[in-house]
């Protein structure tokens, strides 16, 4: 069944299957690998200083290269779009790339994954190029805890400015994704759930996880969702929702007097590699078929040396076909992981 031909592969409405039999639904596409933020769980700045050779110029790929890929990643069933960085809002002209994903023949979501810092120069801009959504990071409301958790950069009164400048914009349904970590900023769950209650926006809450290898992760630093969910249960009335499709990531919930929906990303504690339809591209052009992969497949050097369509569809194709990535399970049945390279959040964007 592993035939990797372009023909095999290539075919009108083609829609290549994993070794487990999963399709290939939603590509994310990272645009730079810098940020203006340095999250010690994701940048730590004894590491990401200004010695750190993050990618030139010349090494990530041009919006050409990234729209050619997104055509062909679409006519092997991609739906879905998310643009990620490091923070996508530092990549220039990000509208002009926008602008022509949007078009793509398949494709019906294009979000933005952003710290929300530049949101308010950037929303309107976004929305023109026909961005749909935007899911907005923010751990905390403290703005102590904030700063820890961002690196010193940014404050929660920046992250608010970027929500409202999205809202106004009508870049909506907006997510906001906090990351939990232990004796950092769990005592933020509760204060976050009121402060989004009946916004209409999506709160999420994610488990702390084991990206990259530069941030020192332990089991111990992790908020399962079950303690999660107990916590916003012991101020609010919540109910579990039915997901809005196969796979979805989060678990939704709504408070039951309609103050709208939550969502928890439990990769941790009750990991969904089963249906994981994801594919990512970092800036400079690897192909990662798991958030936890170590070596990507590299697109950018058959792009430049001007393969032809089906041969980039082969290699795409090739490497979903043969992929068998569940590395979220294979954390909880061997607890605890074996210590291996992988690949960092800021290349890949989460
Ligand atoms: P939509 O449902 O399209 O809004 O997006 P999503 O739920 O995939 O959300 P988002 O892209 O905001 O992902 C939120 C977080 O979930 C990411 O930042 C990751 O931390 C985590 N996550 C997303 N996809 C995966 C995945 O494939 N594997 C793992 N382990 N974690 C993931
Ligand atoms: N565990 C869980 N989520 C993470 N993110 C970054 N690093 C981690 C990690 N180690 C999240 C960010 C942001 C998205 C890009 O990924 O908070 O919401
Ligand atoms: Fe930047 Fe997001 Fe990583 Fe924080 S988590 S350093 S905002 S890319
Ligand atoms: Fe997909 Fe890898 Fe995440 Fe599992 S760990 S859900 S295979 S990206």
């Amino acid at each position: 069944m592993t035939e990797t031909t372009a023909e095999a592969v290539a075919g009108p409405g083609a829609n290549p299957r994993d070794e487990f039999g999963r399709a290939l639904r939603d590509l994310r596409i990272s645009v730079t690998d810098r940020c203006n933020f340095r999250c010690p769980y994701c940048m730590p700045e004894e590491i990401f200083d200004e010695a750190f050779p993050f990618q030139k110029r010349g090494e990530i790929l041009r919006f050409e290269e990234i729209v050619r890929l997104a055509r062909l990643f679409a006519s092997l069933g991609v739906e879905k779009l998310r643009l990620t960085g490091g923070e996508p809002l530092l990549r220039a002209q990000l509208p002009r790339l926008i602008e022509e994903l949007v078009g793509l023949d398949g494709i019906r979501d294009v979000a933005l994954t952003t710290n929300a810092v530049l949101l308010p120069r950037h929303a309107d801009a976004l929305k023109a190029a026909g961005l749909h959504r935007v899911t907005i990071s923010l751990d905390a409301l403290d703005p102590e805890v904030f700063g820890r958790m961002s690196g010193g950069r940014g404050d929660p009164e920046q992250v608010f400015d970027g929500i409202a400048a999205a809202e106004r914009a009508s870049l909506t349904p907006i997510k906001i994704n906090c990351v939990v970590q232990r004796a950092t900023n769990e005592d933020q769950i509760v204060p976050l759930a009121r402060r989004f209650h009946g916004t209409g926006h999506i709160l999420r809450f994610i488990e702390y996880m084991d990206v990259g290898t530069t941030n020192s992760w332990d089991l111990s630093q992790v908020v399962p969702a079950s303690e999660i969910l107990e916590r916003i249960g012991e101020a609010f009335a919540i109910e579990p929702v039915d997901p809005n499709y196969a796979g979805e990531v989060a678990r939704r919930y709504r408070y039951s007097d309609g103050g709208g929906e939550i969502g928890i990303i439990a990769s941790v504690s009750q990991p969904f590699c089963g249906g994981c339809t994801r594919a990512r591209i970092s800036a400079d052009g690897k192909l990662f078929t798991c958030l936890f992969g170590s070596e990507g497949r590299d697109l950018r050097e058959p792009l430049r040396e001007g393969a032809s369509d089906e041969a980039l569809l082969e290699r795409i194709a090739g490497t979903w076909l043969r992929r068998r990535d569940r590395y979220s399970e294979e954390r909880a049945e061997r607890a605890p992981a074996r210590a291996r390279r992988k690949v960092e959040m800021f290349q890949i964007g989460g």
